[in-house]
């Protein structure tokens, strides 16, 4: 640990990505497991769980609210479903620290969940989540006659009050989010009629597709997602495959390190989540999808990425909300082209876990790749990376991103503030220094 109790990364120079691993389980689709599972009736098995803080945040969520779920193992757990009005109330404030989808998701919930009930939720973060913007779900939800609070700022906490019935209602989203959409359709289970949402643009559909393997009807058209209240949950079994998210540090690293071949294991492929495939093979990369399955209602393959000379691109907007959470290291990949990537329409990315535009920016800077910062994306000139200290300022996809960049650096990376890569890829540095990265933390 360094002096302030955090954790910085060194990346040393140089490598190669050899082999055949398998990242952990997604990020997304294990949030949900323990969502539904937990508003289920009956026992629901999961499999391929990621343990990472963020989720275990969800996790403790609902043990606080009195769903008995067992201590994962091997990324297995056994959720005790309690239907969808038997949560207690929580003896205090939940904390979901680092985590996003857990304090969006759980606003619509809870504000449904407690509709009968005549007690108040408090959700609270890490200082990282109490920056970012919750009146994208705390509006519509008030349409819906929820009440559920900010502070000022329109940032959490967010306080969620009991006993309010709840309206289905037609919403167009002004943005392109999963969370937004999830968060209103979970309210939707307890509103009295059909709740609708539109989407400006596709995000990732894990809440639907799960929400039908529970058994509960949800219906998709031209980008408007319908769903009647008052039905319920039951139990099912769940296989949760690899996330694609944590896979994209390996696709980028080997397509930038020459002479790399390394094959990605059983990774979620959805149609929503594979920008960063489509976008990586614009720029030239060698991917390879094999062995095309279909794993419990998601699309699962395994990878196969071969080192190759990538070029810039304009990266397309409809590509941006199918790779939102990749862009950090599409950025690496972009430093390595030759010539000019331009990305544009991805406003977004400055309300992440940080402002992943201006800090991946500084970051390059310092590197010595020239970059120039839009309003709503990034210009990067391609050439070399150089070496020194970057900060993450506490963005686990950041600190990643930068770590894998030092296969092709002139010297070591360090790389400030990473003790959030523990929120959705706790293994990183195992399976990265077993792949052919050299990197410490200390
Ligand atoms: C997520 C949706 C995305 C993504 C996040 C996970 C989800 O957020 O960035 O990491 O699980 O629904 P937005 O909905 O804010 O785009």
């Amino acid at each position: 640990m360094s002096s302030d109790n955090n954790i910085i990364f060194t990346a040393s120079a140089g490598g190669v990505l050899k082999g055949s691993i398998r990242v952990p389980g997604d990020k997304s689709i294990s949030h949900r497991s323990i969502m539904f599972g937990a508003l289920a009736e009956g026992i629901t098995k999961v499999s391929g769980f990621l343990n990472g803080e963020d989720n275990l945040a969800t996790l403790n969520a609902f043990r606080s609210m009195g769903v008995e779920i067992s201590d994962p193992e091997n990324g297995q757990l056994e959720i005790k479903g309690v239907g969808m009005y038997g949560l207690q109330t929580p003896s205090g404030d939940i904390d979901v620290g680092n985590s996003g989808t857990s304090i969006r998701l759980l606003a619509g919930l809870l504000s449904g969940a407690i509709s009968q009930k005549d007690f108040n939720i408090v959700l609270t973060g890490d200082s990282s989540l109490s920056t970012r913007p919750m009146k994208r779900v705390t509006d519509p939800l008030k349409l819906m006659g929820a009440l559920v609070e900010t502070n000022d700022a329109g940032t959490p906490p967010l306080n969620i009050h009991g006993g309010k019935n709840l309206n289905g209602i037609e919403y167009l989203m002004p943005m392109a989010s999963a969370q937004v959409k999830s968060c209103l359709l979970l309210a939707g289970l307890y509103a009295k009629g059909k709740t609708c949402v539109t989407e400006p643009a596709p995000t990732r559909d894990h809440t639907e597709r799960m929400l039908r393997g529970f058994g509960y009807s949800v219906k998709s058209n031209n980008g408007t997602i319908c769903l009647e209240g008052g039905g319920k949950l039951t139990a099912t079994d769940i296989d949760i495959p690899a996330d694609i998210s944590s896979a994209t540090f390996f696709m980028v690293g080997a397509s930038i390190a020459e002479g790399s071949d390394i094959t990605l294991e059983h990774v979620g492929i959805n149609p929503t989540r594979i920008g960063v495939i489509n976008i990586l093979r614009l720029m030239g990369a060698s991917i390879d999808v094999i062995n095309e399955r279909d794993v419990g209602g998601e699309p699962v393959a395994d990878i196969r990425v071969r080192s190759a000379k990538l070029k810039g691109i304009h990266i397309p907007d409809d590509q941006v909300p199918l790779a939102i959470d990749e862009f950090p290291a599409i950025f690496v990949a972009a430093s390595c082209a030759t010539g000019e990537t331009v990305l544009t329409g991805a406003e977004e990315l400055r309300v992440k876990e940080s402002d992943r535009i201006q800090v991946m920016a500084d970051g390059l800077t310092i590197l010595g790749v020239q970059n120039e910062v839009t309003d709503d994306g990034i210009r990067i000139q391609g050439g070399s990376i150089g070496e020194g200290h970057v900060e993450s300022h506490g963005d686990h996809r950041i600190a990643m991103s930068f770590a894998i960049a030092a296969l092709v650096a002139k010297g070591s990376i360090t790389i400030g503030n990473c003790a959030n890569v523990a929120t959705s890829f706790p293994s990183f540095i195992a399976l990265a220094n077993q792949s052919g990265l050299s990197i410490s933390s200390s």
